[in-house]
């Protein structure tokens, strides 16, 4: 099948929701046939930069890998599920520069509600100062100004804002 790549990259707070949506995503591509290939913070800093920490500096090394990587599979026509922090608006930038066909997917949570949830207990630990330049807590996240798509998981859930993708892929002609 002749598909065309794309990497849809997944910005948003710890806790937002990213990797569950690129989950329901990843499952509704294979279902139709596509080539799809997740690539998320957790499993990829311990693949790829199990050398690096959470400094502004170490998360640039880092996301500088992925990119290479996501355009990699990109220009051989995959849709790439990128999901990472990326919390600086210049490392997003420069992934799209790197990345043959790009998207900004901001997945929306204010951070109280990620505080709230605190699905892995990382927020608790962080403000208590046991984890140092958490996003948020003692590091920035630089909200995205002008995205390709904004979904909430505040307001809509996982599988709705999958829906929304879905619907972003077709009205650009990467899935019929
Ligand atoms: S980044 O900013 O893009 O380099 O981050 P990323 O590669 O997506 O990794 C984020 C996951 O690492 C865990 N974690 C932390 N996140 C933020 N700040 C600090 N200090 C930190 N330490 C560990 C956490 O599980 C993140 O996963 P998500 O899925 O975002 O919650
Ligand atoms: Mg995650």
């Amino acid at each position: 099948m002749n598909q065309q790549g794309i990497t849809l990259w997944f910005t948003g707070l710890s806790g937002a929701g990213k990797t569950t949506i690129a989950l329901h995503l990843e499952k509704r591509l294979q279902e139709l046939g596509i080539r799809v290939k997740r690539l998320d913070g957790d499993e990829v800093r311990a693949r790829l930069a199990p050398d690096l920490g959470f400094s502004k500096k170490d998360r640039f090394t880092h996301i500088e890998r992925v990119s290479y990587v996501a355009d990699l599979l990109t220009r051989y026509g995959v849709i790439v599920l990128a999901s990472f922090i990326s919390p600086y608006r210049e490392m997003r930038q420069l992934c799209r520069e790197q990345i043959e066909s790009f998207a900004e997917v901001y997945v929306h949570c204010p951070l109280e509600e990620c505080i709230q949830r605190d699905v892995k207990g990382l927020y608790a630990r962080a403000l208590k100062g046991e984890i140092s330049n958490f996003t948020g807590i003692s590091q920035p996240y630089e909200e995205p100004e002008s995205p390709d798509l904004t979904v909430d998981s505040h307001k809509e859930t996982a599988s709705e804002s999958a829906d929304r993708v879905m619907n972003f892929l077709r009205e650009q002609g990467y899935i019929p």
